[in-house]
């Protein structure tokens, strides 16, 4: 079957290219904790769902910078396990929004040549939700320059709570013998195998925390906590953060 030429990203309104980095530098795996909506907004006068609409370009800016710089795989925070305890109408408002976004989305997505993912729960999730991240994954399902993961109705703890109990259902069954199980072979039970761990992990708004976010992915990853809200962040913060990853020595243990 031929594919289609990917598209290139449109460039940046400023006319900024991504800084010249050594592609060794370039971090495989990028996680970005999207966080500063709601604040962004109040400082405004405004309600905390216009922070979210603004969000979304800041979303599609940062998924072009990331195309442009050479990152492979990117996965977003879009709703957490624990949003669910924000009020009913935030929401709603949200699951909506989140939705509307993957389908306004998905064709620019898919003549780029992204690749969408869905990391997630599926119960208490609306169906209708799912359908739409289906429908974007099918869509995208043989693209290769950037793989996309979005987190929806996501927690790294049920993450692995989720693993847990397939791999205890697989040895139970005895596809598994427990001896076995390594962390190689653990990765495998993850929601999206396929994706490797967090090299970069970004978080705007200021906060100190992961909010439980990519727990298994990211046990080495470098943290670059920027203070700008998510409404605020482009793909030049996205390169500013790389920059500095670029500038970490990673040890893994070692001396
Ligand atoms: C991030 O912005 C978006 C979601 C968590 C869905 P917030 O809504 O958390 O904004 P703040 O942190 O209240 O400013
Ligand atoms: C993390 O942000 C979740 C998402 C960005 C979707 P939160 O705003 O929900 O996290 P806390 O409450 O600051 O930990
Ligand atoms: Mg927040």
């Amino acid at each position: 079957m031929s594919k289609a030429v990917p598209r290139p990203p449109e460039p940046h309104p400023s006319g900024a290219r991504p800084p010249q980095l050594d592609p060794r530098a370039i971090p495989a795996h990028v996680a970005i904790v999207m966080d500063g909506n709601g604040r962004w907004a109040k400082a405004r006068g405004l309600a905390r769902t216009e922070g979210h609409t603004r969000g979304e370009g800041a979303l599609f800016d940062t998924i072009q910078g990331a195309i442009e710089i050479g990152v492979r795989y990117l996965s977003v925070f879009a709703f957490s396990t624990e949003n669910w305890r924000r009020s009913p109408d935030e929401v709603r408002w949200l699951l909506g929004f989140n939705r509307t976004v993957i389908r306004r989305r998905r064709d620019a997505l898919n003549e780029m040549g992204v690749k969408v993912l869905w990391a997630g729960r599926a119960p208490k999730l609306w169906q209708s939700v799912i359908k739409e991240l289906r429908a974007a994954e099918r869509l995208s399902r043989h693209n290769d320059t950037l793989t996309f993961q979005f987190c929806m109705n996501y927690g790294g703890r049920a993450e692995i709570v989720d693993a847990a109990r397939r791999i205890a259902a697989d040895a139970r069954d005895g596809r598994l013998d427990p001896s076995h199980l390594s962390e190689k072979s653990f990765h495998r039970y993850l929601y999206q195998p396929e994706i490797p761990d967090v090299d970069l992990f970004i978080r705007s708004s200021g906060e100190l925390r992961l909010s439980n976010f990519q727990l298994w992915e990211s046990a080495y990853a470098e943290l670059v906590f920027v203070d700008k809200l998510w409404p605020d962040f482009d793909r030049r913060d996205l390169w500013q953060a790389i920059g500095e990853y670029a500038g970490r020595s990673r040890r893994y243990g070692s001396a």
